[in-house]
């Protein structure tokens, strides 16, 4: 059996679902200049919000304005939780500002009011994808040690308003993504960095990384001060490497590809870099500058539990020569044993398990799954009834891996905490941009160029997710 307070929920982000993005004096954020693509072609970083252009963000679904409906579906499914993310750019317009902005600080009060008088636990993620675009701008980005003194003095702001709404913190969202380098759509969301011509990414991208991992160290001791009684967690993309084969140089591959995940953890858990992190630097020609006092800082500030995004597994294969372009994820070969997203994204349900076996040993810290779903192109029924889309396939996803997190506590007894669902409501895909990779259980009439009347729809997998939360995961 699961726990009883067990926190079931759904997850979404402030830049893919509020819309209202120039409204309450909010600020441009770095969100806010993606343009949309779809599976074959990556979104653009435009020079600032150009006239012409489409950016789905701008409108979102119109959380901002239509919240209460929203969440009084969410409290119909019987949400414990819901995890969103404040937008940086409503508290801090361009980041630097000394003061916070009222009207941004005023619409979070609403809203985490609104959650808890229906009965949900806000998690709040403070960073997800989106810093004020003139952070980019005028200092860098996280390239700037200067970032960490914005981002304290944000975490500031909102740790002390909402002090007694707000429990669960979650520091950056999937940071690890970045080391990434191949794709700047990650420089630009995690860190607000716009690469410059020639430069070395892995430089500024590690570099930045350490000015994260202090700014999220002195947060986490921050936090506790203002109210000891606050959970603050990493975030992170995990994305289990296997081996190609049994050959032990596979093994040797998919471990040290494990390790651009494992050092943020390392660091997150441990309090210090592991020592595996200067021979990665060097083989990358990486030189990372610190100041004194730094390794403290990372002691003191070590996290309350692990959060973490579970979405699909990947394989290496150690021979140059093999074909890592197959399917959805950087450098990974096809799975045979596995079935495959519209988008190439590998269906593991085990992964999972194994994922959370893997965290538990490591670091015996509790796990907060805080994103896992099922991105698909939904059909509208002809006839709707109680539902207007009939997504078995979604259902399926999640069942499977429900199940997996089911075995991984009763079996493995692996300490999870709770466990929502990516993109409970429709919203833009963060990926691609698109509105037709769908996740939600409530459908939201919109496509994929901005054409819809946004009104809600309950689809077949909103039901069962209600029952599944009724009897505790015990009926799946
Ligand atoms: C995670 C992000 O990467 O996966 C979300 O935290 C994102 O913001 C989700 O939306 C699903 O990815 P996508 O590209 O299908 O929207």
């Amino acid at each position: 059996m699961l726990p009883d307070n067990f926190l079931w929920g759904g997850a979404v982000a402030a830049h893919q679902l509020e819309g209202a993005y120039r409204e309450g004096g909010r600020g441009i954020s770095t969100s806010d200049i993606l343009t949309s693509g779809n599976a074959q072609t990556p979104r653009q970083i435009t020079d600032g919000v150009q006239p012409g252009c489409y950016y789905p963000n701008h409108e979102g679904i119109d959380f901002y304005h239509r919240y209460p409906e929203d969440v009084a579906l969410f409290e119909e499914m019987g949400f414990r939780c819901f995890r969103t993310s404040i937008s940086w750019s409503r508290i801090f317009p361009q980041g630097d500002e000394l003061e916070p902005n009222e009207e941004g600080l005023a619409f979070y009060d609403r809203l985490f009011d609104e959650l808890r008088a229906h009965g949900m636990e806000p998690v709040v993620t403070l960073c997800h994808f989106e810093l004020p675009y003139g952070l980019a701008m005028k200092y860098g980005g996280f390239r700037n040690r200067k970032l960490i003194d914005f981002y304290l003095r944000y975490c500031e702001a909102v740790f002390r308003r909402y002090k007694d709404k707000v429990k669960y913190w979650l520091l950056f969202n999937e940071i690890n993504n970045q080391t990434d380098t191949t794709r700047p759509i990650y420089a630009l969301t995690n860190s607000a960095i716009l690469f410059e011509e020639g430069e070395n990414r892995e430089q500024v991208t590690w570099q930045a990384v350490h000015h994260e991992l202090v700014a999220g160290a002195l947060a986490v001791r921050l936090g506790h001060e203002i109210n000891p009684a606050f959970q603050i967690g990493c975030m992170m993309a995990w994305v289990p490497i296997y081996p190609a084969s049994c050959n032990p140089k596979d093994m040797l591959a998919a471990t040290d590809r494990m390790h651009d995940r494992f050092l943020f953890t390392d660091v997150y858990v441990r309090g210090h870099y592991p020592d595996y992190a200067a021979s990665m630097w060097a083989k990358k020609g990486v030189h990372i500058k610190t100041q004194p006092g730094d390794e403290k800082i990372l002691a003191q500030g070590t996290v309350d539990f692990i959060s973490l995004s579970y979405y699909m597994s990947a394989v290496v294969d150690h021979r140059e020569s093999a074909d890592t372009d197959a399917k959805g994820f950087a450098g990974s070969v096809t799975n045979p044993y596995l079935q495959y997203s519209d988008w190439g994204w590998a269906i593991d349900p085990d992964g999972l398990r194994y994922s959370l076996n893997q965290l538990y040993e490591r670091y015996e810290l509790p796990i907060f799954v805080v994103e896992n779903g099922f991105g698909a192109y939904d059909q509208l029924m002809n006839t709707p009834g109680d539902y207007v889309v009939e997504d078995d396939y979604r259902i399926a996803y999640l069942r499977a891996h429900i199940q997996a997190v089911k075995q991984a506590v009763e079996v493995d007894r692996v300490n999870v905490m709770g466990y929502t669902v990516w993109g409970c409501i429709d919203v833009v895909s963060f990926g691609t941009g698109e509105f037709s990779k769908r996740y939600g259980f409530i459908y939201v009439d919109k496509d994929d160029q901005g054409n819809g009347t946004l009104q809600r729809a309950k689809k077949k997998s909103f039901y069962w997710y209600q029952k599944v939360i009724a009897t505790n995961g015990e009926e799946l």
